[in-house]
C-alpha cells in the first residue's frame, strides 16, 4: 500500500501541474488533439497511443485514464454511437478530467465519454459510492473495518462499477506498471472480465528487459516513475496469456529505450490481445491451411498448424481465424454440404489432425469441369 499511497500523491501533483519527468515522447494523431484544452493535453502521461486499435461504435474503457487525453480521442473514433468510460483512483485526475468533459463535448457535437473512480486492479468497486456510503454510516475501529470489507464485497456484486461482458476494448497508456507485483494478476483477471466474448485489450505499458532488482523495486520514486513496477516484455506477454486471452501481439514496440536504469533498458510497447476463445468446440466439417511464411505455428489453444497442410478445426476455431488478428494467415475451407449448427456434434480440440479434402466435397463428390474464368484481369486463359 505504500507504493500505491506514492503513486497517488505523485499523479495528484502532476494534475496540478506538469510532470516533465513522467513524460514519454507521443505521436498521437494531430486531427484529434484539436478539440482538447491544451491543461489536458501538457499534462500528458502517456507512453504509447492505444486509441490507434478503437474502431467506430466501440465502448470504451481506459484504465487510469488521467486527464482523459485517450479517452477524449477515442471519443472522436468511437462517433456518436459509440461510448467510453475514463477510470482513475486519483481525485485531482479526475477533476481535470470531468471539467473538460463537457468542453470536449461541445466542440465534437456529442457527449459520449464519463469518468468513474475506481482501482484497475477492482474494476468491480465503486470508490464513489463506497465513500458515499461510508460518509454516511462512519465505520470505526476493527470491527468497523471488517463491517467495511463487507460493504465493499455488496457494492462490487450489487453496484458494480464496470459490468462483466460490458466492454468491447480496454485501453490503457502507461498505468499497469504502476499496480504493486502481488495485484497483477487479480488485474489481468479483470481486463478480461469486463471485456465482452470478441472484445480485446489494447495496452500501451513501459516493459523492461531484465527483471528490475528488489532494491529498485523498493524505491517509490521510482515506482511511481513507471519504471520500478514494470514487468519484463516475456512476463508482460505471460500476464495477458494467463489470463485467458489468444491472439496476443506486439503491434508497436519501441527499438529505443525511454530510460537506462543501472543498465536495465525501459521501454514503451502496446500490446492488443482478445477475449473469446473459451466455449463448446462442434464439428461442422471445416478445414484451414496455415499460408506461412513459417514452417508451422501453434496458436493459444495449442493447435499446431503446418504451413500448406489442410486442418481439420471447430467451428469456434474456424469463426476466430475468419477474424483479426489470424486472417491474413489462413485459408478457410468450408464443406460443400454444411452441418447446421444444430446438428453438428462434439469435436476434440486437443488434437491437430488433417482434414481430407474428401471431408469437405462429400466421398461421393465426382465433377469434372471446365477451366474456370480467370479473375486476375488478364485475358481469359489461365494457362
Ligand atoms: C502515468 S499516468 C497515465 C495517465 C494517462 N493514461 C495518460 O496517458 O496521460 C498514470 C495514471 O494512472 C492512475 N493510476 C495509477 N495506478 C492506478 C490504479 N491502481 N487504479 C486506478 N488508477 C491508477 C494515476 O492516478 C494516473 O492518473
Amino acid at each position: 500500500m505504500v507504493t500505491e499511497n506514492a503513486v497517488r500523491e505523485r499523479y495528484s501533483g502532476a494534475a496540478k501541474q506538469a510532470e516533465a519527468a513522467l513524460c514519454c515522447p507521443v505521436e498521437y494523431d494531430p486531427k484529434y488533439l484539436k478539440v482538447i484544452p491544451s491543461e489536458v493535453i501538457e499534462r500528458d502521461y502517456g507512453c504509447g497511443d492505444p486509441s490507434r486499435w478503437v474502431h467506430e461504435g466501440d465502448t470504451v474503457l481506459d484504465l487510469g485514464s488521467g486527464t482523459g487525453k485517450i479517452c477524449f480521442i477515442a471519443a472522436q473514433v468511437v462517433g456518436a454511437k459509440g461510448r467510453v468510460i475514463g477510470l482513475d483512483m486519483t481525485d485531482d485526475m479526475l477533476e481535470v478530467a470531468r471539467r473538460n468533459a463537457p468542453v470536449v463535448a461541445e466542440r465534437i457535437g456529442f457527449a459520449n465519454v464519463e469518468f468513474r473512480k475506481g482501482r484497475i486492479q477492482d474494476l468491480g468497486l465503486d470508490l464513489a459510492l463506497l465513500d458515499h456510503r461510508l460518509r454516511e454510516r462512519p465505520l470505526v475501529g476493527a470491527e468497523g473495518w471488517l463491517a467495511a470489507e463487507g460493504l465493499a464485497d455488496e457494492l462490487r456484486r450489487e453496484h458494480p462499477l464496470v459490468a462483466d461482458n460490458s466492454v468491447d476494448v480496454v485501453v490503457s497508456n502507461c498505468v499497469l506498471n504502476l499496480v504493486d507485483s502481488a495485484s497483477k494478476p487479480k488485474l489481468f483477471g479483470e481486463i478480461f472480465r469486463v471485456l465482452r466474448l470478441g472484445g480485446r485489450a489494447v495496452i500501451s505499458d513501459i516493459v523492461c528487459d531484465e527483471v528490475v532488482p528488489e532494491h529498485l523495486q523498493r524505491d517509490p520514486e521510482l515506482w511511481s516513475g513507471c519504471i520500478s513496477g514494470a514487468l519484463t516484455e516475456t512476463e508482460f506477454l505471460q500476464a495477458f496469456e494467463q489470463a485467458g486471452f489468444y491472439g496476443i501481439e506486439v503491434v508497436k514496440r519501441d527499438t529505443t529505450p525511454w530510460r537506462t536504469v543501472a543498465g536495465i533498458e525501459f521501454r514503451s510497447v502496446t500490446v492488443r490481445a482478445f477475449k473469446g476463445k473459451e466455449g463448446q468446440c462442434f464439428e461442422r466439417n471445416q478445414a484451414v491451411i496455415y499460408k506461412g511464411p513459417f514452417k508451422e505455428v501453434l496458436d493459444d489453444d495449442g493447435h499446431r498448424l503446418k504451413r500448406g497442410v489442410r486442418h481439420a478445426v471447430c467451428d469456434k476455431t474456424f469463426q476466430l481465424y475468419r477474424k483479426e488478428p489470424y486472417r491474413a494467415y489462413f485459408d478457410l475451407v468450408e464443406p460443400h454440404s454444411p452441418i447446421p449448427p444444430d446438428q453438428a456434434k462434439p469435436f476434440n480440440c486437443h488434437r491437430s489432425a488433417p482434414r481430407h479434402p474428401r471431408e469437405s466435397k462429400g466421398q461421393s463428390y465426382n465433377a469434372t469441369t471446365d477451366a474456370s474464368v480467370c479473375r486476375d484481369g488478364g485475358n481469359g486463359s489461365c494457362c
